[in-house]
Parts: structure tokens; C-alpha cells; sequence
């Protein structure tokens, strides 16, 4: 977390920590008060001096140093990070909980700490504890009545942005086009924005689905970005120039579509009140290292295109706030067959390799990756989109399985026991990518487990060929640096958002500028 969004999250927080200590300590004094009142009926105020002497000492010596018990185990039940989200009234219900148990804490602490010597602390314990519990819940209360009105319109907005459909950006892709289809099963309606780089032909046949709205719109220009953000019930951002050497064709387009146009759809996403955000990262971030990578560890991208997942997730984090939650997602390496084959990813291309050529070359085979089917990787985005926001606003989840790490070699092995006979030649060179990648996260937090092994994925690919769905993995429209080297990057749709994306892009568009123009000429 950036030092600017502690500072923000603390001035949040720091407000309703100071009234809760100061509910604890009113309560306490009318404690006192009463017991006061009861002790002394009917006898002289001397007995009353003494009572409050006795008390005072109590209080400085120990209330003092015990009230903050409160703060301390609300904040460790989430109090004053998790519960907003919450209904109210499970809000409440969780609040009068906590605060039950910190009084028994307190109640026990006080007993046993506070000696016989001052009875003052144990008499007014009990009534301490009633006042607490009706001050701190009560201003709860007080606090969801005096906000309902508000609530109500804001639950009337979120109930009906839950019945939007799910926004998929970049959908006609080799992730999208399967997600859609996944998305269509589980009963959801999906509009996607897509400009078609690579075609339409792996959703044309979804078009005519009622519940399919297909908008063909770029992501760069404000326009399209806002009809397709308008009533949608959340976001999944697939849309990018994707993988190394594509990103290195045109550095200016690239930051823009993989970077400037995220921080853009982010502010229109928040201005319609769109509050779950899916980001399609990458483990591409962790970049040459022999650790073994989880969401906590360190990145250090290799390549432009990691760079820029990294700047955009740090966008979205900053962005975040009560009504805006984006989760990131680190996608491992994937393979299998979707309806936009890509024969530019390891396993997918050995594959085809195999089948068509009868041999293929295993670059620096010590090399661990991280693999994830794409159907695997759909079900992966599916538990996000309706897990409780709670439990993923603004963490980062990488999405794979540990038993799919695997070394180059080991998917040379893979591919031989499905296409025997295949001749395997390795070969060492410069690229430094090396990553072995934890992901107990996604599977403890949320239960998710990949089913498709990578003798799965190989088999698919094995089939395609046999029936000839596919014939020949070398034609462009399987690559997307083959095809983007070809045809030229996309263009903007006019020279007003390049602008928007050279004030969205900030530093990165203008350092971007002069590999830009070099780039521009190879890319043609
Ligand atoms: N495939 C992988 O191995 C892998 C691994 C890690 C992360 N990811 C991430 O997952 C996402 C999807 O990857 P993929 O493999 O489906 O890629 P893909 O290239 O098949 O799909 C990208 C889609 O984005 C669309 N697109 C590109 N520029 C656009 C623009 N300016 N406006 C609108 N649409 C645009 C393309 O037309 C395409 O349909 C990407 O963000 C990628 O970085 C993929």
C-alpha cells in the first residue's frame, strides 16, 4: 500500500477509533455516577469523597490502560476495515457480537488485575459494561437511521448495477471468448467492448444471443468506454496488447491500451458506480527470480508489458475507496483451447509444433512457469465476480494452481507422451523469465483448484489438428505478434484520444515517445 493511501485509509479509520474511546470512557463515568448515587443513599456525602477517591485512583491507574481492549479487539475484528460492506443489520449483529466480547475481555482483565483494595472498579464493572454496550451500539443505530435514506438510494443504485450485465473488455479474445461463454451458462447477461484486433469470428456465433450485447468500440476512446460502462453490475478488463514481444512492437500504443486507457476506464467505472472491478494481471510481474513468487513478494518485470501490469495495478489500488473495489488478478501462463486459439503461448505452440512439425525447440529448459488452463482460468474469474467484495476488494490473487508449476523441460515430456516419436531439441538463450509461483491464496481464500493438467491442454490441442478444426498454426491470426507486426498496431480513433491518453498515460506515454517513433516505422 502506497503511503498516501495508509495516510487515507487511517483518516478514515482515526475518527470512529476517537468516539468509540470516548463512548468507553462516558460509560464509565455514568457508571460511577450511578453507583455512586446507589452506595451513598441515605448516608452522608463524606462516603461519597471517599467513592470518589477510590475511583478516581481506579481510573487512572487502571481504566486508563485498559480501555483501549475496545479499539484494539474491534480492529482486530475488522471493525474498522471489513464491515462496511456489510447489510446493516448484519452489521450490527457483528458489532453487538465484538462488542460483547471485548467487554467480557475487559470484564475479565479488570477482575483480575484490580485488587480488593479498591472496590470501586469491581463494583461498577457491570453497569460499565450495560452503558458501554448501549453507547457503542446505539450510535450505530442512531448512525444507520440518520443514513438510511442515503443507504436506501445507494442500495437501490447497487441493486440495480447487480442486475446490469457483467462488462467484459477485450472479450472476442483467447480468455474472453470463453468467459463470455461460461458467463452465459451461470445466467448472466454480458455486454462486451472490443475493437476486433485479431476478429470476430470467436464470439460471432454468440451475437445473436439476447443476452449478448456486443459493442465494437476501443478501448481508448471515452465514447465507447462510457456506453459500455453505463448499468453495468461489474468489470472484467481483458483488453491489452498481450505478451513480451507483441508489447514491444509499438512501446506508445501498448501504454496506452495497457495502461493510460485501465486509468481511464477506471474514473468513468466509478463515476457510473461500479463498484467490482476484475484486472487481468499478470505472474509476468515477478519477472527472473529462483524464489518461489506469492501476492506479497516482490516484483521486478522484465518487460514493458509486465511494467505496465504493474503501474496499472498500482492505478486501480489507488483508486479504490468504499464504493470502488478492484481485484487483481495475476494470471499464470495459459493453455488449452478457446474459440481464439493462440498458438503464440509455450504449450499451445509445442504443441502444434509436434503435431505439425514433428519437432520442437525447448529455449533455457530449466526455466519453471506457472501454467493455468482457460477454462480453468474462466471458473477463476466466475468465483471472483460473486465472491463477497469483503473478501477481494483490493487484493491481488494469483490465479494458477502450485501443482501446474512446471520447467520447460517437463512440458517437452508432456508434449512427447502425447505426440510420441516428437524430437526435442533444447536450446539456451538470453530470455531471463523464471518463475515459480505460490497460489494457496486463491485456493484458501476461495476454494479454487485447477481440474485441467497440461497433458489435458496438449490433448485438446491434439484433437483440433486431428479433426482438422485446425489446420495449419502457423497462420497469424494465431499470433499475436505475428498478426500485429503485419498489420500494424491498432490505431486511435482520433488524434482527441491520443491526447486523453497522453494525459492519462502521464510519464510512461512521454518516455515512451522516441522507442515510439523507431517502432512506429518497423510496425507499418
Ligand atoms: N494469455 C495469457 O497467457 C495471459 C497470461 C497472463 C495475463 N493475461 C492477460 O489476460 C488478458 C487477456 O489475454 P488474452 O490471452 O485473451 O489476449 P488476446 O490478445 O487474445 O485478447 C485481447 C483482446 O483485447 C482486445 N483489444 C486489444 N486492444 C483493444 C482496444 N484498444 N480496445 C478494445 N479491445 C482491445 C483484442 O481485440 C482482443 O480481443 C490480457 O490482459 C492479458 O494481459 C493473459
Amino acid at each position: 500500500m502506497t503511503d498516501q493511501r495508509k495516510a487515507a485509509k487511517w483518516q478514515g479509520i482515526a475518527p470512529r477509533v476517537v468516539t468509540d474511546f470516548l463512548i468507553i470512557h462516558c460509560a464509565m463515568l455514568v457508571a460511577f455516577a450511578i453507583s455512586v448515587s446507589y452506595q451513598t443513599h441515605g448516608q452522608a456525602w463524606p462516603s461519597a469523597d471517599d467513592l470518589a477517591d477510590a475511583f478516581r485512583r481506579y481510573y487512572l491507574s487502571w481504566f486508563l490502560i485498559l480501555s483501549p481492549v475496545f479499539p484494539l479487539v474491534f480492529y482486530m475484528n475488522g471493525f474498522y476495515t471489513y464491515v462496511r460492506p456489510l447489510a446493516a443489520k448484519e452489521k450490527l449483529k457483528k458489532f453487538t457480537l465484538v462488542v460483547m466480547l471485548s467487554l467480557a475481555v475487559f470484564i475479565s482483565a479488570n477482575f483480575l488485575v484490580v485488587q480488593q483494595a479498591n472496590p470501586v472498579g469491581r463494583s461498577v464493572a457491570l453497569t460499565f459494561g450495560l452503558f458501554a454496550l448501549l453507547g457503542l451500539v446505539g450510535v450505530r443505530v442512531g448512525k444507520e437511521l440518520l443514513l438510511g435514506d442515503e443507504r436506501a438510494d445507494q442500495k437501490d443504485r447497487s441493486k440495480a448495477a447487480s442486475q446490469g450485465p457483467v462488462l467484459v473488455i477485450g472479450g472476442a479474445g483467447y480468455v474472453g471468448c470463453w468467459l463470455i461463454r461460461r458467463l452465459l451458462e451461470e445466467g448472466k447477461s454480458v455486454r462486451v467492448l472490443d475493437n476486433a484486433v485479431y476478429g470476430l469470428d470467436p464470439i460471432r456465433d454468440l451475437l445473436q444471443n439476447p443476452r449478448v450485447e456486443y459493442l465494437n468500440g476501443d478501448c481508448r476512446n471515452i465514447q465507447d468506454v462510457v456506453k459500455a460502462v453505463r448499468g453495468v453490475s461489474s468489470i472484467v478488463h481483458l483488453a491489452a496488447i498481450v505478451g513480451d514481444p507483441a508489447c514491444e512492437i509499438d512501446h506508445k500504443t501498448t501504454i496506452e491500451i495497457n495502461y493510460a486507457a485501465t486509468r481511464m476506464i477506471v474514473e468513468v467505472a466509478k463515476g457510473y458506480g461500479v463498484e467490482r472491478f476484475l484486472f487481468a494481471s499478470s505472474c509476468s510481474v515477478y519477472g527472473a527470480t529462483d524464489e518461489i513468487m506469492d501476492e506479497d513478494s516482490k516484483v521486478e518485470p522484465v518487460s514493458l508489458y509486465g511494467q505496465l501490469k504493474v503501474a496499472a495495478e498500482q492505478a486501480l489500488l489507488e483508486a479504490a475507496s468504499d464504493d470502488f473495489h478492484p481485484v487483481l488478478l495475476r494470471f499464470a501462463t495459459v493453455f488449452g483451447l478457446s474459440n481464439r486459439p493462440r498458438f503464440d503461448l509455450v504449450v499451445n505452440l509445442l504443441s502444434a509444433k509436434a503435431w505439425q512439425d514433428g519437432v520442437i525447440t525447448i529455449y533455457n529448459g530449466e526455466q519453471w512457469r506457472p501454467f493455468v488452463h482457460v477454462k480453468d482460468l474462466s471458473e477463476a474469474i466466475i468465483l471472483l465476480l460473486s465472491a463477497p467484495l469483503r473478501a477481494v476488494s483490493q487484493q491481488t490473487f494469483n490465479v494458477g494452481d502450485n501443482s501446474l508449476n512446471h520447467t520447460l523441460t517437463e512440458v517437452g515430456e508432456v508434449i512427447r507422451r502425447v505426440f510420441p516419436g516428437t524430437r526435442i531439441e533444447g536450446v539456451e538463450n538470453a530470455d531471463k523469465r523464471n518463475y515459480r509461483v505460490n497460489f494457496d491464496k486463491i485456493q484458501k481464500r476461495l476454494g479454487f483448484r485447477c481440474r485441467y493438467h497440461l497433458e489435458d491442454g496438449v490433448r485438446e490441442i491434439k484433437a483440433a489438428f486431428d479433426s482438422s478444426a485446425i489446420d495449419n498454426y502457423k497462420n497469424i491470426r494465431f499470433s499475436n505478434l505475428g498478426f500485429l507486426r503485419q498489420s500494424g498496431t491498432p490505431a486511435n480513433k482520433s488524434e482527441f484520444d491520443a491526447e486523453i491518453m497522453a494525459v492519462f498515460g502521464g510519464e510512461h506515454i512521454r518516455r515512451a515517445a522516441a522507442p515510439y517513433a523507431k517502432s512506429a516505422t518497423t510496425a507499418g
